[in-house]
């Protein structure tokens, strides 16, 4: 046979393949998710991500050094408020002596250069697990805003590097950064959560900070998960009002969106491979259906190949020591 072309010459050996891979995974590209909780000594293994914990601030510094010896350089933080703090105004969101606020300043004690994002919403603290302030049953935007406009600053004071709105209220980035600006929180950074998605892979997430939604859903706020414009419509915003990474979320059930977002913009892409996700390849990998390290690992190239340039994963420790070999 003659041919003019074989495309198996480029595949041939592990040497070669590697030569010409279009799409490699680094440790820079990871963002480390972390859950908090208050105490001493507290590990608790969240029931429905398994192999993943949440921690009080001692433990925690101690996993984090670990991430950072790895080469992880950035941590987003999640804390876990107490029942008792939580009400309808998200006032302990602003707390400065809050749990996210004095894990913020310990980690940034401890390791200096390690990038601390923290989260920007009020679903921790809601008494109905919503990401807003509720009125008559509905999740009312700009009070919300006004919300999440102090809870930002407290996080900038506290030291974040970037804070991270993941609650896809109208109009948040524009009115965080005129609060950072107006606050002299001149190096505070702004990761938004352009186009999050109302999906069921947050399950195991709620779990972990008991925050699931105590009545209705969150499609007033997030995406439709049938839209695809819409996703570029609300990045471009974001983009306008100022944020300096956008994020699509979730990431393998949405690589379109990815590629569509990366195209459309010139700032960093993140994309969020999040706790259903992680769920699905650890309860898959458990009873022996797939082989956990080659799903991770596929898993994240074809996040990085759809165009994100950061990952938030909570694989980010295993996919680095599986790429370490
Ligand atoms: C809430 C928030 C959620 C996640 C990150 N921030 C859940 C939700 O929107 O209900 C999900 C992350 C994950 O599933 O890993 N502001």
């Amino acid at each position: 046979m003659y041919l003019q072309k074989r495309n198996r010459i480029l595949r041939k050996n592990a040497a070669i393949r590697s030569m010409v891979a279009e799409t490699t995974l680094t440790p820079d590209d990871f963002i480390l998710p972390v859950f908090v909780d208050e105490g001493e000594n507290v590990q608790f293994e969240i029931p429905s991500m398994p192999g993943y914990y949440r921690y009080s601030i001692d433990l925690l510094l101690r996993e984090i050094k670990e991430a950072w010896s790895l080469g992880i350089k950035s941590v987003l933080i999640f804390v876990k408020a107490k029942d008792e703090e939580k009400d309808n105004t998200g006032r302990e969101a602003w707390n400065p002596d809050g749990l996210m606020q004095r894990t913020v300043k310990s980690i940034k004690n401890a390791l200096p250069d390690m990038v601390v994002m923290t989260d920007v919403a009020l679903d921790p603290y809601s008494i109905y697990g919503h990401d807003g302030i509720v009125k008559d049953g509905k999740i009312v935007n700009d009070e919300t805003v006004e919300a999440l406009v102090k809870m930002s600053l407290s996080h900038a004071a506290a030291g974040a590097d970037f804070v991270a709105p993941s609650d896809m209220m109208d109009g948040r980035i524009a009115a965080i950064r005129k609060a950072l600006e107006e606050g002299g929180f001149t190096e505070t950074g702004i990761m938004a959560y352009s186009a999050k998605y109302a999906s069921c892979f947050y399950g195991p997430f709620r779990d972990a900070l008991d925050s699931a939604p105590g009545f209705g859903d969150k499609k007033t706020y997030q995406m439709n998960f049938a839209n695809r414009k819409e996703a570029v419509t609300e990045v471009l915003q974001d983009v306008s009002e100022g944020a300096d990474i956008v994020m699509v979320k979730p990431a393998m059930a949405y690589l379109d969106i990815i590629r569509e977002v990366k195209n459309a913009v010139n700032i960093p892409v993140s994309a969020y491979h999040v706790s259903g996700e992680y769920a699905m390849i650890k309860a898959a990998s458990k009873i022996g259906w797939l082989d956990e390290d080659k799903a991770i690992i596929e898993s994240l190239t074809s996040i990085k190949r759809a165009g994100a340039d950061l990952i938030a994963t909570y694989f980010a420790k295993s996919a680095v020591k599986i790429l370490q070999g």
